[in-house]
């Protein structure tokens, strides 16, 4: 029996309001299998639309989305006092990795580092140098930011909920080749 080939590549590409319910999706399954984010997701479109996106980006996959990745302006996060302490540098030349998932049915195909290295795509053509926490429980996050060369600047603790308390691994992107 002939059976058509259905195409299964997949699209990185900046998201768009019509992609928020299908994130929101992803995301649902994601938090379903791996606790991240840590805080739940009562509300997950509101979660991926924060005030001040930069831009963010979805991995599609047969029509579907399978990934996400954004960054933000800094707002007061901890990585992002250290880096600036450490830098000598400034929080406008800054912007905030956050929202990095893959839904657990498209993972190790690569699509977690293509997301990343989209972004930081975006933040060199900018000036920009990409800070993010992970929290120390997320392993393949982790593996993943040090196998793109991600440096480690510090530990923080991340707190949410009703004074619950985990620790997070702080980091910065490599300085853009010239
Ligand atoms: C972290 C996360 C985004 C990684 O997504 P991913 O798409 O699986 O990432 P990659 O495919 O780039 O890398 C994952 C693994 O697959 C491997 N891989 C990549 N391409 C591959 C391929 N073609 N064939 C086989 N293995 C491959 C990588 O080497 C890596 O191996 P490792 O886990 O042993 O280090 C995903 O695990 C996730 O969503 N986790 C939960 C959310 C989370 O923790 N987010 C972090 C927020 S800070």
């Amino acid at each position: 029996m002939h059976r058509d080939v259905v195409d299964q590549a997949t699209t990185i590409r900046p998201r768009t309001e019509a992609d928020l319910p299908g994130a929101a999706a992803a995301l649902v399954t994601v938090h379903a299998a791996d606790g991240y984010p840590v805080e739940g997701v009562d509300d997950p479109q509101a979660w991926l639309t924060q005030d001040g996106v930069l831009q963010a980006w979805v991995a599609e996959k047969g029509g579907k989305i399978v990934g996400h990745a954004m960054l933000s302006r800094p707002q007061g996060e901890d990585a992002v006092r250290m880096w600036i302490e450490q830098s000598g540098d400034t929080a406008d030349h800054v912007a905030v990795g956050a929202r990095l998932f893959v839904t657990p049915e498209a993972r190790s195909e690569g699509l977690g580092e293509r997301l990343i290295r989209v972004a930081f795509g975006y933040a060199q053509g900018h000036g920009l140098r990409v800070v993010l926490d992970v929290m120390a429980k997320d392993k393949a996050a982790i593996r993943l930011y040090e196998r793109i060369g991600m440096q480690r600047i510090g530990t923080a603790k991340h707190t949410y909920g009703e004074g619950q308390e985990v620790e997070a691994v702080c980091y910065v992107s490599p300085e853009a080749s010239t």
